[in-house]
């Protein structure tokens, strides 16, 4: 078996021929636990949100952060319209508003920040108060591909707050670290 790869699983999807189908994508994905934000964008009524496991640090010097958003999403024409967004790192008592700014209750826009207690800080983008930590970005270069954007933010400002952090894997959440 020459092209057989080194990995102990039961199942083995190739990419020979045949593209590799996005169910067994979704399948290997769904075995990666990724840490939760909400990203936020905008201002008062023309507030947007959403949840991602996507949020990481492009690089540290210079402080750069990095997301890929749907492009149809709400979240990504208020993120290119205000010029910034804030990576609000989610902890164990979030699994509510993740769900909200995964828009599973029907809310749109500013009806996801329902239900807890937001502030600003540099660059606009609404922060939430009790957020494990929160990095406040302004729009550095947005690069469009395929169904997503990937979008960098510079990092103008930091806050540090405290508990263990949410993560999610196999679509269930679980808290990880100290209370
Ligand atoms: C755990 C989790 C992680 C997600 N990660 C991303 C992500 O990285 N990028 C993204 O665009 N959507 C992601 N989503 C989906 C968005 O949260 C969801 O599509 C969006 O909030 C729907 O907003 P809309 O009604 O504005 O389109 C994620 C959802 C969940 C539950």
């Amino acid at each position: 078996m020459p092209d057989q790869p080194h990995v102990h699983t039961d199942i083995v999807i190739r990419n020979g021929a045949d593209p590799v189908n996005s169910d067994a994508l979704k399948c290997a994905l769904r075995r990666m636990g990724g840490g939760v934000s909400v990203i936020t964008a905008g201002e008062g009524e023309e507030r947007a949100g959403a949840t991602v496991t996507s949020a990481t640090a492009l690089s540290i010097e210079p402080p750069c952060m990095l997301v890929s958003l749907n492009r149809s999403s709400s979240t990504w024409p208020a993120v290119a319209r205000f010029g910034h967004f804030c990576v609000n790192i989610l902890g164990h008592a979030h699994e509510i508003l993740a769900n909200q700014f995964a828009g599973r209750g029907g809310l749109k826009g500013a009806e996801r920040y329902r239900g807890a207690e937001w502030t600003q800080f540099i660059s606009g983008a609404p922060v939430l108060k009790d957020a494990v930590a929160a990095v406040d970005c302004k729009v550095e270069e947005a690069i469009e591909r395929y169904s997503h954007v990937i979008v960098l933010g510079r990092v103008v400002g930091i806050c540090i707050g405290n508990g263990g952090s949410l993560v999610y894997r196999g679509g269930r959440y679980f808290p990880l670290g100290e209370q």
